[in-house]
């Protein structure tokens, strides 16, 4: 399906954040989009303007937002989703998710796992997702396959692990390599302005230095996005100071081996030191805090007040299946609620509010993968991925709230909203729900 070149106009609500995380709240605005993009913006139009060719104008129970973006979810995963949280992250790989995701040697499995990862994603309003796909680079370019044919916008990762294992879940290094490589020439072969390679070591205990620089050597070659788990849990964070003794941290190993820039995303970052957040802050490298995956497998607390106080850019991701939930509405509740729990323990902490976690699941996201000049909140020049919500719909509980505010409906939505408030989902210009 090509990208759309007609001309669409929205006129109605319109929600959505700026750079400060402040909500800028349009109670009647315009919106031109053309090519996919925002060609203008326009505060008040008159009422003429609804009789305009292509006009779509909202009832007044719905609102615009920004489309989601999900800056850390495991496609592979998805079949493991409530499963697994009797363990803690090293023996819940172990256990769980390593058995499920060899099985995408078999790429029926994949394309049927794949199938539902985005229609399920793009329902809950996620616009833009940054995917682990599998170890497998077939199976890794079955998901941007997909991506592409539902119209979602993804960076898509083919994992690399090359640490020996029993059970040969790994590749050698020299697999590795030409896997990468042979998976970034497929996916650039797709041609589609929607998806983009990104490069994905594990974590630091499934690669070895060697395997990391030669990562990190060719995200800077090729100008790639890189993504990986830091500081996610204790056993973990002792386990990398065992494995790189000359490393004085986590954080260190990565950079060590070329791959903090500043298109590299670390899901969760919940332990980090003060001298590790500077090293982040220097290269400008963002955390995605992932709350519902922390919770689930009782990885710790992040106290992501601390990080953007540091000036830290943060993400949210739901971190499907550590997570267990694919929608971004989730882990915006579960970031406010862990926020509220550290605000109730830890003194001089201010909890987030829903505005902060609104932001982190848009602006705040396209900006932590480095796309906030393409995609995050409603500017000229941007493309249009937006959400319509609709808190009046039949079957829902939001009914009934016809004279609250537009922002009361924001907050109706976020804390009490489902996938079927997201009545409709644009991608570019496109409507793909
Ligand atoms: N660290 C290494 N691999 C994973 C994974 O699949 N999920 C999470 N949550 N952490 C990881
Ligand atoms: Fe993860």
């Amino acid at each position: 399906m090509s990208q759309s070149s007609e001309e669409k106009i929205f006129i109605g609500s319109f929600i959505h954040s700026n750079e400060c995380g402040e909500l800028i709240v349009i109670d009647r605005g315009m919106i031109h989009v053309k090519n996919g993009k925002i060609s203008n913006i326009i505060i008040n139009p008159s009422s003429n303007d609804e009789k305009n060719k292509n006009v779509i104008v909202l009832n007044n129970t719905q609102f615009l937002i920004p489309g989601f973006v999900d800056c850390h979810i495991h496609a592979v995963q998805l079949p493991n989703l409530g499963v697994g949280y009797d363990k803690e992250l090293l023996e819940w790989l172990e256990h769980y998710t390593f058995p499920l995701e060899k099985k995408y040697i078999d790429e029926k499995f994949a394309e049927q796992v794949f199938n539902t990862v985005v229609k399920q994603t793009i329902k809950s309003g996620t616009t833009t997702a940054c995917y682990f796909a599998a170890l497998y680079p077939k199976a890794s370019v079955i998901l941007g396959q997909t991506v592409i044919s539902k119209g979602q916008r993804a960076l898509i990762g083919k994992i690399s692990m090359n640490i020996t294992r029993s059970d040969n879940y790994y590749e050698t290094t020299e697999e590795s390599i030409i896997n990468i490589n042979k998976f970034i020439e497929d996916l650039i072969k797709l041609n589609s302005p929607l998806i983009k390679p990104v490069i994905t070591p594990r974590f630091a205990l499934s690669c070895d230095m060697t395997l990391m620089k030669k990562l990190g050597k060719l995200a800077k070659e090729k100008d790639l996005h890189v993504q990986t788990h830091v500081s996610e849990n204790l056993d973990e964070i002792e386990a990398v100071k065992n494995m790189f003794p000359e490393y004085p941290s986590y954080t260190a190993v990565y950079d060590g081996a070329g791959l903090l820039t500043c298109k590299t995303v670390l899901a969760h970052g919940i332990y980090l030191s003060d001298d590790e957040i500077a090293l982040l802050n220097e290269r400008g490298t963002a955390i995605v805090h992932c709350p519902s995956s922390n919770t689930c497998l009782k990885s710790g607390l992040c106290d992501v007040q601390r990080l953007k106080s540091k000036s830290i850019k943060i993400g949210l991701g739901t971190d499907v299946s550590g997570g267990q939930s694919c929608s971004i509405l989730d882990a915006i509740r579960s970031a406010l609620q862990v926020s509220i729990h550290l605000s109730l323990i830890k003194e001089n902490y201010k909890a987030l509010n829903y505005k902060d976690v609104f932001h982190m699941a848009t602006l705040g996201g396209a900006a932590a993968l480095a796309m906030d000049n393409q995609i995050g909140n409603f500017e000229v020049g941007k493309e249009f991925d937006a959400l319509v919500i609709d808190i009046d719909i039949s079957d829902g509980l939001l009914n009934n709230l016809q004279s609250s505010t537009l922002e009361e409906r924001l907050q109706k939505f976020i804390y009490s909203g489902d996938d079927r408030n997201i009545v409709e989902v644009y991608v570019s210009g496109r409507k793909v729900k």
